[in-house]
């Protein structure tokens, strides 16, 4: 089985689920505290400079990024949540684009290149690499490349459908509700669990799962602190920090595992 195709194909489909649409045009500020860590790192040296925000989906990230600057190009493959992005931001150069190949933007321009809310988890891994070696080309030299990844010894790793079993509770009424709504979910999420777990790997720093998001319609990448940091090194990005999404501390550059959902990663493009 092509797992790089068959990734594509299964998440490219639930982007444009009614899940996706609801979670993505929800009103929702911060992903997570350590999103808003990251940011509040960003804002300073990127004010006023040209910004890429990569993976934009229905536009959620458009007025945080704009805060730090109105230079602001966003890119996303999504036509249908782009569109949701163009209606509420008409007058933004917002355009259909791949992240794998983004040769249609300039060299060495952008003083921050970002990828928020674990968008680039959604391919495999040759074409992480490949994302990496995009933002690092189009970022100038002395800037910022900015992105989220699940992390594979974060609690999120393994998600199984048994987790939309009710937990029990002594209200009758709210313990009903909850059998309700199982009902409802668990045979559409068994059905893409059954499906996506065929796409399961493992391999030394990273593994491939079915995620929980949309009723398990997602199948994506988790990595690990030492092999993001070891890729991040590679491609000659120098790692600035890594803060943990659920207490948005920055994890100390000696720590080789955390217990975070997923981790924020900062890296500089060398002068
Ligand atoms: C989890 S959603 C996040 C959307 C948005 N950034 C937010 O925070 O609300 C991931 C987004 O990344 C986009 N995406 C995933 N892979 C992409 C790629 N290769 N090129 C461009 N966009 C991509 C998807 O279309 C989707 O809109």
């Amino acid at each position: 089985m092509d797992v790089q195709l068959a990734l594509d194909q299964v998440n490219q489909r639930a982007w444009t689920t009614r899940d996706a649409f609801r979670e993505f045009t929800a009103e929702k500020k911060w992903t997570d505290p350590g999103e808003e860590t990251a940011f509040a790192w960003l804002a300073d040296e990127c004010h006023g400079q040209p910004l890429l925000d990569i993976g934009i989906g229905a536009g959620r990230t458009i007025p945080l990024m704009m805060q730090m600057s109105s230079n602001y190009t966003g890119v996303d493959y999504t036509e249908p949540l782009l569109e949701k992005a163009r209606l509420r931001f008409p007058n933004l150069d917002l355009r259909h684009m791949d992240a794998r190949d983004m040769s249609a933007l300039p060299d060495n321009h952008y003083a921050l290149t970002a990828f928020s809310w674990n968008g680039i988890d959604c391919v495999d891994y040759e074409d992480r690499e490949r994302i990496l070696r995009e933002m690092y080309r189009v970022t100038r030299p002395g800037g910022l490349v900015f992105f989220s990844t699940h992390n594979r010894n974060g609690p999120g790793f393994g998600e199984h459908p048994r987790q939309l079993l009710p937990r029990r509770c002594l209200n009758p009424l709210r313990f009903g509700w909850r059998v309700l709504r199982t009902v409802r979910q668990m045979p559409l999420a068994l059905r893409n669990y059954h499906r996506n777990s065929q796409l399961h790997r493992d391999y030394e720093g990273y593994s491939i799962r079915a995620a929980a998001a949309h009723f398990f319609a997602i199948v994506i990448i988790y990595t690990t602190l030492p092999e993001q940091r070891r890729q991040l090194k590679s491609i000659g990005l120098e790692v600035e920090a890594v803060i943990g999404s659920c207490d948005g501390r920055v994890i100390d550059p000696s720590v080789q595992t955390s217990d975070a959902w997923w981790l924020h990663f900062i890296a500089r493009k060398p002068r």
